[in-house]
């Protein structure tokens, strides 16, 4: 189905006006489905590593809809996609570097979640192209070296999911027990009321009532995105045979949506009030609603079924819990988000407590992620450095690239952190996060993220010409009003720029294991703007030192060695000739961070 037809359809039924641009078609009969794969997965060539990927390598995260447009319709695809696989990396330093792409949903969606409402798992979305896309961008990505990791969303589906339709219309089908429905409660004065006190996370009751059915349905998210009984057999072994059939298409792994979600409560209890927090899903203890034992059985089948594609790995998004419950969930080759320096203020103490945290919790055998920013929070510079000028936005851009790169960990960037993106504002009248329409002016003021747009501005590629070279036609969500001075192309021709910071931090990253690999340990200073620690293998030891600080800071590096200056976001031209004597004192500029190597 060629896109223009695609998007024409998207805009005729949308959710809302305002959410026409995110919406795909509702018929999944015209979407690309995928048939048995007629040839086998290529596999992955010029790798930098090989199955230690998962510890050794950077993630990047595409957001496809905002990445780059083929056909000038204004949405991103996976043509685009294929066409920037250089840029990400071919291999040389001229390109970013990075090791996989963490693809955010491409299934048909009604994009009442802008994707995150999947109403078949098994298709492409037209608006990102068919199945022979898919199958070209994983051959081309392979071919690079690169891997693809696709986000998997099972929590819940769209409520225009085949299941979901035949699961309400007909009680005692085949579909009848796939999702969580009951018959609610009787209130004051005989009133129907939901069968227990859950609270949806984006705002109101976690139930529905359905008329068509006649009860009650769960959704932890929108009501459009109902929750599906991961107690049914029936339902686990649909999962698993989708995604067996995406791993056999060669997918190298996945992002797992709210995993910790999956199951609740068999006897769905309600939950225990809480006195404080800002909203009312924050004022309940969620002890029925999610991280219920049995999730961890599941794992093991959903890890045996991945581990059984050598060199896979997989990601879950902790939703709401407490980080440590990252380190219970996490194995090898399954990491998990736990959040902690996404939440970091833009302080040298706060760095270094979370860290700390983090070194306890999972220890040296464990394994953590390392994520400062996705597209559902802010964007990095904007987070960290509020109201600053494009000079210091960048300052800290660049720093904060030294430590989601060196700090001990797998890497996820999201897309556009690299050349210092920050939060585009999107008025009142103009959102598209349906989420965030949902909760209104009130929610908007009581919770952070209330816009996710903001951060989900489509890639500036080139310099002039519209849109920052996005895209021909009208882009689906407002492009950052400083395209033309902030893009691929202008960063390109300036050594100074952030987009060449994260280039040569990338490459430095490949080349020395101490970065990847090695031990951390924190190095304490008698300056408390100055967050110094050292990494280090059996063969390398590296020293990061980043000054959080508005003013110029020196502090000594008590060792007997020789440092050499490997990284200096003050000095790009020059970096590797630097040398600072053994035992010496080292002056940081504002914001200035450094990498140095032990001789
Ligand atoms: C995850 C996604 C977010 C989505 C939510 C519901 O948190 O990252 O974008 O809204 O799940 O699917």
């Amino acid at each position: 189905m060629p896109k223009q037809t695609a998007k024409a359809a998207a805009a005729a039924t949308s959710p809302t006006a305002k959410a026409r641009a995110a919406k795909a078609p509702r018929s999944r009969s015209k979407a690309a489905r995928p048939s048995t794969p007629t040839q086998p997965a290529p596999p992955v060539e010029n790798a930098a590593f090989g199955e230690d990927w998962w510890r050794r390598g950077v993630v990047y995260q595409v957001y496809p809809r905002s990445f780059a447009d083929s056909n000038d319709d204004g949405f991103g695809d996976l043509p685009g996609l294929i066409d920037k696989l250089d840029y990400l990396n071919d291999g040389t330093e001229r390109s970013l570097g990075i090791d996989a792409i963490w693809l955010s949903p491409i299934h048909p969606s009604p994009g009442f979640d802008v994707g995150y409402d999947v109403a078949d798992y098994d298709a492409i979305d037209p608006i990102f192209g068919t199945l022979d896309d898919f199958g070209r961008l994983v051959a081309e990505a392979h071919r690079r070296g690169i891997r693809l990791m696709l986000d998997l969303v099972m929590n819940h589906t769209s409520s225009e999911h085949g299941w979901f339709e035949q699961s309400r219309r007909d009680p005692n089908g085949a579909y009848g027990d796939w999702y969580l429905w009951r018959d609610g409660r009787r209130g004051r004065f005989g009133r129907r009321i939901p069968p227990n006190n859950w609270s949806s996370f984006f705002g109101g009751s976690a139930w529905t009532w359905d008329e068509v059915r006649g009860q009650y349905y769960l959704h932890t998210f929108l009501p459009e995105q109902p929750d599906v009984n991961w107690r049914n057999p029936a339902v686990r072994e649909a999962m698993l045979t989708m995604v067996r059939g995406w791993l056999e298409r060669g997918v190298d792994g996945f992002r797992l949506d709210v995993f910790n979600a999956f199951f609740k409560d068999a006897d769905l209890r309600s939950n225990p009030r809480r006195y404080r927090g800002r909203r009312p899903y924050d004022r309940q203890v969620h002890l029925y609603d999610k991280d219920q034992p049995e999730l961890v059985d599941f794992l093991a089948e959903f890890r045996a079924l991945v581990d059984s594609f050598p060199g896979s790995m997989t990601v879950g998004e902790l939703f709401s819990s407490d980080p440590i419950g990252a380190v219970r969930l996490s194995a090898p080759r399954h990491l998990v988000f736990d959040w902690w320096l996404i939440k970091t203020p833009w302080k040298a103490p706060s760095f270094v407590r979370a860290s700390q945290m983090r070194e306890a919790m999972f220890r040296e055998s464990g394994w953590p992620t390392v994520v400062l920013g996705n597209h559902d929070q802010s964007r990095l510079a904007s987070r960290l450095a509020p109201r600053a000028d494009a000079t210091t936005s960048d300052e800290v851009a660049r720093a904060a690239a030294v430590l989601s790169l060196s700090l001990r960990g797998t890497p996820f960037l999201y897309y556009g952190e690299e050349i210092g993106a920050r939060d585009v504002a999107v008025t009142w009248e103009e959102i598209i996060d349906p989420p965030a329409r949902r909760g209104g002016r009130l929610v908007r003021r009581l919770v952070p993220w209330w816009n996710r747009d903001q951060a989900r501005s489509p890639m500036p590629w080139g310099r002039g010409g519209p849109n920052g070279g996005f895209t021909a036609g009208r882009p689906w969500l407002r492009m950052a009003p400083d395209v033309d001075t902030r893009n691929v192309a202008v960063q390109d021709d300036d050594s100074g720029s952030v987009l060449n910071a994260y280039r040569r931090l990338l490459w430095l990253r490949r080349r020395h294991p101490a970065m990847q690999v090695g031990t951390y340990r924190h190095v304490p200073t008698r300056t408390p703007d100055v967050y110094v620690y050292e990494r280090a293998t059996d063969d390398e030891t590296i020293i990061v030192a980043v000054n959080f600080a508005a003013k110029e800071r020196s502090f000594g590096i008590r060792t007997s060695r020789r440092w050499r200056t490997l990284f200096d976001t003050h000095a790009p031209d020059g970096a590797a000739s630097r040398e600072i004597s053994a035992g010496g004192e080292l002056t940081l500029q504002p914001r200035q961070a450094v990498i140095l190597l032990g001789a």
